[in-house]
């Protein structure tokens, strides 16, 4: 036997976020916009139910679907927030984060040659791990569309190979949140294929203008719909690692199983705190898009002042500027921007090539740091005429 890796694992690439951070550390003194986690502490509740878990012994396996109580909690938390319910005994599971949730229904659903559909630019993670299933991903391209499916070309993407279609607003990297006039016509699209319907909310309680429409509300898509969630975004828990995959009960036994192998279940304390943060910290999301919403304000007037090209955002901490007239890959401009102007951000290219001619800016950073930052930006596009 040879010592020969696995050919998707090998072609798999570091993804762009994190070369760009671990450039940062060679310039101590940079402004970074790069990371997608929110900058306030997790509730003082949260953190307290973990340590009272972990004192009380509570540090073994629970249930490979996740604690029935927290599987109840985030049953209740969609009941009552967007009026949809999933069965927490066969249609809950709890993983390690959303990230584990979306790897463990790719790897149920998908075969070899399937084809997936992705409204691009995108979070770069779906893509890799349809593709280590053996899969292939088509991209619908959102960036003449204000980064919103057209769904005249979703229509024409539909092959008898589309076995998933993958919905992600509010977006990573854009912001963008999805009207509910296009979610319908979408969904007219969809009720006349049969394929599944993955939809990731993770930043759902991040919206800022209006309220946030689910998939999940359409009954028609209930039978073949996956949604996926997590605490990391809506209460600052990037680190607990606690997702929630929900669908139904005939797929769900499956991807439990992928789950199951895969990580056993997730950590017991931080599951502990997952139910006080979707009971007693009901709350906390509307508080921190009190600080995202004036972040935002602040640097979307900011970009427009420089003459920069940007759909406004209206959810998520990221803003998605267009660079193009720059003339230079977003690699490029991101890479100089930190040598020469002292700020990182994340080059649109990272989230696919239709991200390409973009820079992602997080403003999950204080406001003195994003001030300093677009002073910066502002500073370099200048020098650049
Ligand atoms: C759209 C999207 N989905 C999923 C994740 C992963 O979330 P988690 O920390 O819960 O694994 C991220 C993280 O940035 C994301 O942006």
């Amino acid at each position: 036997m040879s010592l020969v890796i696995n050919n998707k694992a090998k072609e798999l690439e570091i993804p762009g976020i994190r070369q760009f951070s671990n450039q940062l550390i060679r310039y101590p003194n940079a402004i970074n916009l790069t990371i997608g986690q929110p900058d306030f502490p997790t509730p003082d509740a949260v953190k307290s139910a973990a340590i009272a878990a972990i004192e009380n012994n509570q540090t073994g396996y629970s249930h490979n679907a996740g604690l029935l109580e927290l599987r109840e909690a985030t049953s209740s938390f969609f009941k009552d927030t967007y009026g949809f319910w999933y069965d927490p005994e066969t249609e809950v599971l709890i993983t390690n984060g959303a990230s584990e949730g979306i790897d463990s229904i790719f790897r149920a659903i998908l075969n070899i040659g399937d084809e997936v559909i992705l409204p691009a630019p995108i979070y770069s993670a779906y893509g890799s791990l349809i593709e280590m299933c053996g899969a292939k991903v088509v991209y619908l391209d959102t960036t003449d569309t204000d980064f919103l499916p057209s769904p005249e070309r979703l229509k024409a993407l539909v092959t008898a190979q589309t076995k998933a279609i993958l919905f992600n607003f509010p977006s990573n990297p854009t912001g963008v949140t999805i009207p509910p006039e296009l979610m319908d016509e979408i969904v007219l699209i969809l009720e006349q294929h049969d394929v599944f319907i993955l939809s990731d909310e993770i930043y759902s309680e991040n919206t800022f203008e209006g309220n946030h429409y689910s998939f999940a509300s359409y009954p028609q898509l209930r039978n073949r719909l996956f949604l996926i969630h997590g605490l990391s975004k809506s209460h600052s828990m990037t680190g607990w690692r606690i997702g929630f995959a929900l669908g139904p009960a005939k797929y769900m036994q499956h991807v439990v199983k992928v789950h199951l192998y895969n990580a056993i279940c997730a950590s017991l304390p931080s599951q502990y705190a997952g139910i006080e943060a979707l009971t007693t910290c009901r709350q906390v999301p509307a508080v921190m898009n009190v600080e995202y919403i004036k972040r935002l304000n602040f640097i979307y007037a900011r970009l427009i002042s420089m003459g920069l090209n940007v759909v406004r955002p209206n959810g998520a901490f990221y803003i998605f500027p267009s660079i193009k007239k720059f003339e230079m890959t977003s690699f490029e401009f991101a890479t100089r921007l930190l040598h020469e102007g002292g700020v990182a951000v994340v080059p649109g290219s990272t989230f696919t090539k239709y991200g390409e001619g973009y820079i992602r800016i997080s403003y999950a950073y204080a406001m003195s740091e994003l001030k300093e930052g677009i002073r910066r930006l502002e500073q370099f596009i200048a020098r650049l005429g």
